[in-house]
């Protein structure tokens, strides 16, 4: 197969069209049996649900072309079952999860020519995404939905790659207690632009979001949770029902205990101790881990000893694993990969 024509170690985090995409339509009360199709456009009703109240969740995971060639996904079991999970919040109705490891096995396999090569650093993103598409005006849920996975080769989520980044606590709240912020629903993502919007007028790289009820107590950012490492090199990670629980932070957490002998703990991380740690990372399906140099409270600086050069050395060493693992370097935890043949 051959490959496209793409600058793979320069490209970024943005959408490139690729040549198929998967859909299945829901109406009385049932799924169709779904099918690839070349047409990226979508046709909907100016009342569609999703565009008057939002219905619409989405999931985000990779693939990669391993050091022997193949090509693997990763987890995809976590994301069916999260979008399960969203999809009941939001009132739509599930796709079940062998289904959605198929629709995902079919859309990779239709889009091989997209998957970067081993070694340039770029994957392929794959996000599958459903929505409530017909006419709703009184506010209830759609009857009518579609199921879609597209996909699109992508580099780092931050611009400078491994550079560690700078955060700012957020003045605004991503998600209230009993909310939505433990599921991947759009409206989450809708309602913290203006507040990634105003860090990055600020010079910032991304918001650090506190707990809505006391903002006392670390939640995550935009799109990744935290992962923090104590100076005798325990590894923490926030504990709260209004994030999304992050398959790349269960992920880290398991290689730090199984990989690196590392204690871990998952607690609730008060923004008073958070000088205290010794490295801080961001981890997401985009995001990977990228570490946090400094984050800016308000008039007061929190510098890492890790620094702004460079990744601190065990955030290093679960990168490295962890990505070893999905690069086919390091033997993965049985279930982990899915080789798509
Ligand atoms: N938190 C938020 C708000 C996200 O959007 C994401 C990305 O999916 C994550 C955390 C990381 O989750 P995962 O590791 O499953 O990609
Ligand atoms: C992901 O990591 O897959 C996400 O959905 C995060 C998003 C902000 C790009």
């Amino acid at each position: 197969m051959d490959k496209k024509n793409i600058d793979w170690s320069n490209i970024g985090f943005g959408y490139i069209k690729t040549d198929k995409r998967y859909v299945s339509e829901y109406a009385d009360g049932k799924w169709d049996d779904g099918t690839l199709t070349e047409n990226d456009m979508i046709t909907m009703s100016e009342c569609a649900c999703v565009l008057q109240y939002a219905q619409t969740i989405f999931e985000g995971l990779k693939a990669y072309t391993t050091k022997d060639g193949n090509i693997v996904v990763f987890r995809p079991d976590l994301n069916a079952e999260r979008l399960v999970n969203s999809a009941k919040r939001m009132e739509m109705p599930v796709f079940p999860v062998d289904r959605f490891i198929n629709a995902i096995e079919e859309v990779v396999r239709a889009n091989e020519a997209y998957v970067p090569p081993y070694g340039t650093g770029a994957s392929l993103y794959i996000r599958p995404y459903m929505f409530g598409i017909n006419p709703v005006i009184g506010v209830s849920p759609a009857e009518k939905y579609q199921f879609r996975v597209f996909t699109t080769p992508v580099g780092p989520y931050f611009k400078g790659g491994v550079k560690p980044l700078t955060i700012k606590v957020s003045d605004f709240d991503r998600a209230a207690p009993h909310g939505t912020g433990n599921i991947k629903a759009g409206l989450n993502y809708a309602m913290s632009l203006h507040a990634i919007v105003t860090a990055h007028k600020e010079g910032f790289d991304e918001n650090m979001y506190l707990d809505a009820a006391t903002r006392s107590k670390v939640e995550e950012t935009g799109g990744a949770n935290f992962l923090f490492v104590t100076k005798d090199n325990k590894i923490v990670t926030p504990k709260s029902n209004s994030i999304l629980p992050s398959i790349t932070r269960r992920s880290l957490i398991t290689v730090a205990k199984e990989y690196l002998g590392l204690e871990t703990e998952e607690r609730e991380v008060y923004l008073d101790e958070v000088k205290d740690f010794a490295e801080c990372g961001l981890c997401g399906t985009a995001a990977v881990i990228s570490p946090v140099g400094k984050i800016y409270n308000h008039g007061e600086e929190i510098c890492f000893p890790s620094g702004t050069e460079k990744m601190g050395p065990i955030t290093q060493k679960l990168y490295d694993t962890l990505t070893g693992i999905q690069m086919g370097k390091i033997e993965a935890p049985k279930g982990w990969i899915k080789v798509i043949d």
